[in-house]
């Protein structure tokens, strides 16, 4: 049997802003993880999925539109393989629509144990472009950090240049981070804050540009604060960054509710991570005090509450 999988995300800062060439910075949760396993499947029966945590199954065949089916069949056509007879069980701890990249992660799976089925090990850009190609099709207009930060497992700066590759670079974490991410509960499929956001933009590109541009330069400031283990600083960035998603206009009532619950059991910064609208925030806790903060998020109404320690890195 093979077995892969792939972590979660979060967004430390600089979404939305990302989208329009802006950089953003984004970690792996190498402990909430996507999978994939991979068994012989009967002669004949070509690629099937099942999923048993939403109780359903199907195969390659049934429904090209089905996204999963037209990764798997790029994937094939990029490994250049048959599709074979196969049997690929799909299981997710990540939450569906909630921020942390559920369908990027379930993607890199997936592209991961069909390069294994091909008995080759496909390097992290070629996961991350399969997987890019599949939401571009699904999410309209990803920038592509949740792919990359994702098929690479490590904490990334991110930044579009188009025409050419994104610049994808490790970043350095001069101490370890202790996140607290609070769950609202809420869920909201990325394409929708990320098309009204656009919507604005176009209709008063200006006032866009200008929020953008403070984005941007609050995650250059946040990169340096990672690398110093400056947490009092990074914490403010991250409250600036939400103050700015918040006149972008993806925040919600139930962030805000979370976002002040953290503050005020002590966190050092808090914010939406992700697209908005709902799913998760994340508060930076001081050394110590993640327990403070956790138990406010549950008495502030967080369908759950998890506890991501960033161990410190330098940058490889
Ligand atoms: C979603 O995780 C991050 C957004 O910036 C969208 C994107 O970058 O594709 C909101």
């Amino acid at each position: 049997m093979i077995q892969t999988s792939a972590p979660a995300k979060l967004i430390l800062c600089g979404e939305h802003a990302v989208v329009y060439n802006r950089p953003a910075i984004a970690l792996p949760l190498a402990n909430v993880r996507a999978y994939a396993e991979a068994r012989p499947g009967a002669p004949g029966a070509g690629l099937r999925f099942v999923a048993p945590d939403l109780g359903v199954d199907w195969g390659l065949a049934d429904d090209p539109q089905n996204p999963l089916n037209e990764l798997a069949a790029a994937a094939l056509a990029y490994l250049g393989i048959p599709v074979p007879d196969l049997s690929l069980t799909l299981r997710s701890d990540i939450p569906i629509a909630g921020g942390m990249g559920s369908g990027a992660a379930i993607g890199a799976a997936l592209v991961r144990a069909l390069a294994a089925q091909a008995g080759r090990e496909l390097p992290p850009a070629e996961v991350s472009a399969l997987v890019y190609a599949s939401e571009e099709r699904y999410h309209g207009t990803p920038s592509g950090i949740d792919n990359a930060v994702i098929a690479y497992a490590q904490a990334i700066w991110f930044q579009r240049r188009p025409p050419e590759p994104p610049l994808i670079a490790p970043v350095a974490i001069g101490a370890s981070l202790a996140l607290v991410v609070g769950d609202t509960g809420v869920r909201s499929a990325t394409r929708l804050p990320v098309g009204a956001v656009r919507e604005r933009w176009q209709a008063d590109p200006d006032t866009y540009e200008d929020l953008f541009d403070a984005v941007g330069a609050l995650v250059t400031r946040a990169r340096d604060a990672l690398a110093s283990g400056d947490l009092a600083a990074l914490g403010i960035l991250l409250d600036e960054n939400q103050r700015l998603l918040a006149q972008i206009g993806v925040s919600s009532p139930d962030l805000e509710q979370l976002i002040g619950a953290a503050r005020a059991a002590g966190a050092l910064g808090a914010k939406l991570s992700g697209a908005g609208w709902g799913g998760v925030m994340i508060a930076l806790a001081p050394p110590g005090g993640q327990d403070l903060i956790a138990d406010a998020l549950r008495a502030a109404g967080a369908a759950r509450v998890r506890v991501a320690t960033v161990p410190a890195a330098t940058k490889t």
